[in-house]
């Protein structure tokens, strides 16, 4: 319950989407995907932030954000601890926030879009809805009241056509129809599908805002055009790779993870690519059908706030990062993607900030390009290939300073994520895994003895936990 908590820990988010078709070569595009603004409208770069570290119960209410400030050197460029600062002094224009929820989140997302409206005019842009851009967080009733998205697709008019309007007003979900290109940018709003949304998580409706439906009717007209569609939402199904314990810290119900699992495998031939935020970290999964093979996959994009996402205890920071997709605009076969960041320290230290390459997915995994097969090679060869498995978890953290060890548990949590999006399956994947590697002694890595004893060492303290919490409820 406590961890259920802590993932309610997040604010201002919002998922953006800037899609560019340059005509320099024939055949190639491009578009960033960049997420989890996390904006603070409170923090100045020299004042307090929320830290995201409180503990004690609380349902996320403005009461709960109130008690949980707490004054911390903040950087100038941000701080690991915190959510992203205000940097741009021209756009100080905007309102000061107001006191309650509601309307600091609507003015952080407000903040955001008309940013990156007045530097980027002539780009087409898709917002995607976070779990934080609504009020109360996460908590889209659809029984309740559309009042939220009508606020947001107001905000947002200008990026999205009339058609996608209707029904982004009606469940922050939408479709654009690039016809020319026959690919399709479906635009989900998961926070429907998520713990959090009391709404959804109280009653046995199986499809909230209708937009299961709805997402299936258009896949299968994709598949009837003989289309092929993107798929971008906020919060992702499947597991978080970087809680290290035998207990899985997910963010999707269930059913609707199993539901969303079912229908990506069942049109996975129309499917050219899923793009997720969420998780603040720069991962991927890989999608198979009934006899295993790779069919699709699923790219988590790193966070442009570097803060501990608060997901759960001790997950570590990020260097903020945003990301450049290649694609084929023939078919949307994704070619390679680049992904930039900002070393924070740095900047911070030179009072400048620098954005650099931190890598190419095609150099970095030696892959052709970005499909199933070559993602479930690259989770493959990360229990195998100790060098493929460090360059993933150095990136996953986008190049922080002061990584902490990852032991046999650590690399086995990211391996069976990337793996297995069904939550039974990955607990079977994790379970194979430990019993493996408690019974072997045929390991062939060189640090088998400390790798071990890290992983055996886990398993203790997590049972030692569990005992005295036990203990403690009596
Ligand atoms: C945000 O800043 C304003 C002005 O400094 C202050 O009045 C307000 O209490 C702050 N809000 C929170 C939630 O800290
Ligand atoms: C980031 O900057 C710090 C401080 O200059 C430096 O020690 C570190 O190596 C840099 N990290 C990367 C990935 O370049
Ligand atoms: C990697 O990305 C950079 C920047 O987009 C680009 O200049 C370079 O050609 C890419 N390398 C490969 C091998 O695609």
């Amino acid at each position: 319950m406590a961890l259920f908590r802590l993932k309610n820990a997040s604010f201002g988010l919002i998922v953006i989407i800037a899609h560019l078709i340059p005509t320099a070569r024939a055949g190639i595009g491009y578009f960033w995907h960049v997420t989890d603004f996390h904006y603070d409208a409170n923090l100045t770069g020299a004042g307090d932030c929320w830290n995201g570290q409180k503990k004690n119960g609380g349902s996320g209410s403005s009461n709960q954000l109130h008690q949980s400030q707490h004054f911390i050197q903040a950087e100038r460029f941000g701080s690991y601890r915190c959510d992203s600062t205000w940097q741009d002094s021209a756009a100080r224009w905007i309102a000061s926030p107001g006191d309650d929820g509601k309307n600091r989140v609507h003015e952080a997302v407000s903040a955001v879009s008309l940013l990156i409206r007045r530097y980027f005019p002539g780009t087409v842009v898709y917002p995607i809805v976070g779990g934080a851009d609504v009020w109360p967080r996460g908590q889209t009733s659809f029984s309740n009241t559309a009042q939220p998205y009508h606020d947001l697709a107001n905000l947002w008019r200008v990026w999205l056509p009339p058609e996608a309007e209707a029904t982004f007003k009606k469940g922050g979900y939408y479709v654009i129809e690039q016809a020319r290109l026959q690919l399709h940018l479906i635009a989900l709003n998961t926070n429907y599908y998520s713990e959090v949304n009391y709404a959804t998580a109280e009653n046995e409706e199986m499809d909230p805002g209708g937009q299961f439906a709805w997402f299936e009717s258009i896949l299968l007209k994709a598949r009837r055009r003989r289309g092929t569609v993107y798929i971008f939402g906020h919060v992702p199904p499947g597991i978080y790779e970087r809680h290290y314990s035998r207990q899985a810290l997910h963010w999707f119900q269930d059913r609707f993870n199993r539901k969303y699992l079912s229908l990506v495998q069942s049109y996975s031939d129309v499917i050219a690519g899923q793009f997720f935020g969420h998780a603040h970290t720069d991962s991927f999964r890989v999608i198979y059908d009934d006899n295993g093979r790779p069919i699709s996959w699923i790219l988590l994009a790193p966070a442009v706030s570097p803060r501990e996402p608060g997901l759960a205890e001790g997950t570590g920071p990020n260097n903020p990062a945003i990301r450049l997709v290649k694609f084929n605009t023939n078919n949307g076969q994704v070619l390679d993607y680049t992904q930039y960041y900002l070393n924070l320290t740095e900047a911070n230290a030179n009072g400048r900030a620098e954005w650099r390459r931190a890598y190419n997915f095609t150099q970095l995994y030696k892959m052709p390009d970005v499909n199933p097969i070559a993602l479930h090679n690259v989770a493959a060869a990360m229990l195998t290939h100790p060098n493929v498995f460090q360059n993933y978890y150095t990136v996953n953290h986008m190049l922080r300073d002061g990584l902490p060890y990852c032991g046999s548990l650590c690399r086995q949590v990211h391996f069976c994520s990337a793996t297995q999006i069904d939550y039974a399956d990955y607990d079977d994947c994790i379970v194979t895994a430990l019993m493996a590697s408690s019974r072997s002694s045929g390991i062939s890595w060189k640090r088998r003895d400390a790798v071990s004893t890290f992983g055996l060492t886990l398993i203790c303290v997590t049972l030692l936990q569990f005992i005295l919490a036990s203990l403690c409820v009596r």
